[in-house]
This record gives C-alpha cells, structure tokens and sequence, in this order.
C-alpha cells in the first residue's frame, strides 16, 4: 500500500511553484509551508489553500524546525526558491528525503541569477530537480527538462523576461512530475 507523502516546502518568495504542488492532489499533500520571509507572497498561496505555514526567524534554529517538521509528521521537503543556505546537520538528517529545484541545466549555472546568466551567455536552458548535498545545487539530479537550446532564446527573439517566463512554467511542470514520481516510491 502507498503510503500519502507528507510534504514541507521551503519557501522566500513568490510561491508559483509552490502553488503547483497546492494544485495536486492525490497521493501528495503538501503540509506545511516554511518561509525565511514573513511577506512571501508564498504564504497566502498556502493559507488559501489552508496549509499551516511556519515563518523562519532571521536566526534560523535548525533543531526548532526539525521539531515542527516531525510534529506534522513531513516525510520529505522540497525547497522551492528557498533563498537560505541549509546547514549540512540539518541536511545530512533528512538525507534522501530533502530535494530542490532550479532553473539551470545543472550542473551548468548552479547558485543565483541562472537564469540570467545562460540567457546572456546563449547557452541551453531549462530546469532541474534534485536531492539536496551540503554542496549548492550539486545532488543527483531525478529530473531535467531542457526548454531552450543553446541560442535558441535568442534566435526566437525572445527578451530575458520572457525567457524566464517558459523557464517557470515548465519549473512548475518539472515539480508536479518529479513530486508525482516521488510518491509513487
Ligand atoms: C524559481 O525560479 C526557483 O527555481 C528558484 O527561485 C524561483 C522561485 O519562484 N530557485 P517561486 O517562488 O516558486 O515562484
């Protein structure tokens, strides 16, 4: 029998993709929302959808949150635009259970502004999702989807912010897949 998975996820900002997951339903629930930011557009994402949300004070206490986190019983967490660094404790407890996703073919353009980066440097675009290592954006990779070739932003003329726009849908498709495969473990 499956059991439900239980997700937290980790949150700085705006939260689409977030709301991909508050968009699933089925064997995934997402059962509380993290955000290091007390105006995260994120949080009202969460609390329509009548999701607990915990907000991170400025001086993280890793073993506090731990605690919430086994306090809903979360089996894994998905860090989606979560814009603090994890310390490798906190990651090393939740190991094979902590995932992320970011907008880069990694492990091309690991770390901020991927997006910008490939964009101006013409290089191939798209999105991955993988397993959290202390090192930044350097786990295994489950998922990877390619949404431009190399110049191929370009060649279609598009502006970075519309660039941008294709790299998050298909972030958020990225997520429901990967979240989806994920339950069926
Ligand atoms: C996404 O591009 C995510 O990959 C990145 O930060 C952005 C967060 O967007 N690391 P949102 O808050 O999910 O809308």
């Amino acid at each position: 029998v499956k059991r439900k998975q239980r997700w937290a996820v980790f949150i700085s900002g705006r939260g689409s993709n977030l709301q991909a997951l508050l968009d699933l339903s089925g064997e995934v629930e997402t059962v509380l929302v993290v955000s290091s930011r007390k105006q995260a557009p994120g949080l009202w994402r969460a609390r329509r959808a009548g999701v607990p949300t915990t907000v991170l004070p400025k001086t993280i206490d890793w073993d506090d949150l731990d605690a919430q986190l086994r306090r809903h019983r979360v089996s894994a967490i998905v860090l989606a635009g979560f814009m603090k660094i994890v310390p490798e404790s906190f990651i090393e407890r939740w190991k094979g259970l902590i995932f992320n996703l970011h907008p880069s073919l990694l492990p091309l353009y690991p770390g901020m502004n991927s997006i910008e980066c490939s964009y101006r440097d013409r290089a191939a675009m798209g999105v991955s999702f993988h397993h959290v290592v202390p090192e930044v954006d350097a786990g295994e990779i489950l998922l990877q989807k390619q949404v431009f070739k190399r110049s191929e932003a370009l060649e279609l003329g598009l502006t970075l912010e519309e660039a941008e726009f294709f790299i998050h849908v298909t972030e958020h498709r990225v997520m429901r897949e990967a979240i989806g495969y994920r339950a069926w473990i």
